[in-house]
């Protein structure tokens, strides 16, 4: 079974665990007794989830409250990860910006990157070394239908889970007979705090109701998949359906097609 068995010296790393589908992640691993370690900014959500999460469950959960966009608090934690039986690494912490680039705020689109790109670029190398070593180990990435296709309207944001889905299905092949796994976990639209952090709360009503799906039922799905050993997760209907479009469509009709859609969101 690609997900190891849970013991109490390893811990299954979360980052972004203070809200939606991360803390979704946190409760699914703890119910099958992972010990954790939550990573997010939100001191105070950590530490309610993990009172909650310790007693229902009777797991060991560390915090270590970070911003993973400030490359010398990673520094730290990608040392600490390098040094620790990590079984576990659910990449998933992000945030998205949308509107035209060039009215943007450069700093918010570089921070992004930094979070969406070079720290799940960072936390995947401190722990995959180990994970080889031991023979056993299992690797999320959190990317995106997003990623599929260029989305005029949001440029950074498409760019980065062009970049976490890329990264996570090429680490899946490298992976092959270690005894280790890579999956990427490419959503749709999902209820979480996700559209308010990105300053866009009108997009909740440009999406049908039936198009969302729960953090719930996509953090279930991911477990799955990583009890699976499976390359890719696409959970839902509409899910599968952008990805299809996104790889299909010709630009010429697909981009314009975004562009006016993400112009009445951003
Ligand atoms: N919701 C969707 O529709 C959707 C669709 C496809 C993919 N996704 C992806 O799913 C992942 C999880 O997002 P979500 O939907 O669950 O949104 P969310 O509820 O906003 O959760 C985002 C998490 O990332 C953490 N985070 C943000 N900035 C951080 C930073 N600088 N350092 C450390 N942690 C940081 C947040 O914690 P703090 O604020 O406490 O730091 C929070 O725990 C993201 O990678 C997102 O791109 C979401």
């Amino acid at each position: 079974m690609p997900l190891p068995q849970p013991t109490p010296d390893a811990r299954a790393v979360i980052t972004g665990a203070s809200s939606g589908i991360g803390e979704r992640l946190a409760h699914e691993l703890a119910q099958r007794g992972h010990s954790l370690m939550l990573v997010a900014r939100r001191v105070d959500k950590l530490e309610t989830l993990a009172e909650q999460l310790q007693t229902e469950h009777g797991v060991t959960v560390d915090l270590r409250p970070c911003d993973l966009t400030d490359r010398e608090a990673r520094a730290t934690l990608r040392e600490e990860l390098a040094n620790q039986t990590v079984s576990v690494l659910c990449n998933n912490a992000g945030f998205a910006t949308f509107g035209k680039l060039w009215k943007s705020d450069p700093e918010r689109e570089r921070q992004e990157v930094e979070l969406n790109v070079a720290a799940v670029q960072d936390l995947t190398m401190a722990v995959l070394p180990g994970m080889v070593s031991r023979g056993a180990g299992a690797v999320l990435i959190v990317g995106s239908t997003a990623g599929i296709q260029p989305l005029p309207g949001a440029a950074t944001y498409s760019a980065t889970k062009a970049f976490a889905n890329t990264f996570s299905e090429a680490i899946h092949s490298e992976l092959q007979g270690t005894g280790v796994t890579c999956t990427l976990l490419a959503p749709g639209p999902v209820h979480t705090e996700f559209m308010q952090a990105a300053n866009v709360p009108k997009a909740e009503h440009q999406v049908p109701g039936w198009a969302w799906l729960t953090a719930d039922q996509v953090a279930r799905s991911a477990v799955a998949g990583l009890e699976n050993g499976q390359r890719t997760v696409v959970p839902g209907a509409l899910a599968k359906l952008f990805l299809h479009s996104g790889r299909h469509t010709p630009r010429s009709l697909l981009l314009p097609l975004v562009r006016r859609t993400l112009n009445r969101i951003g």
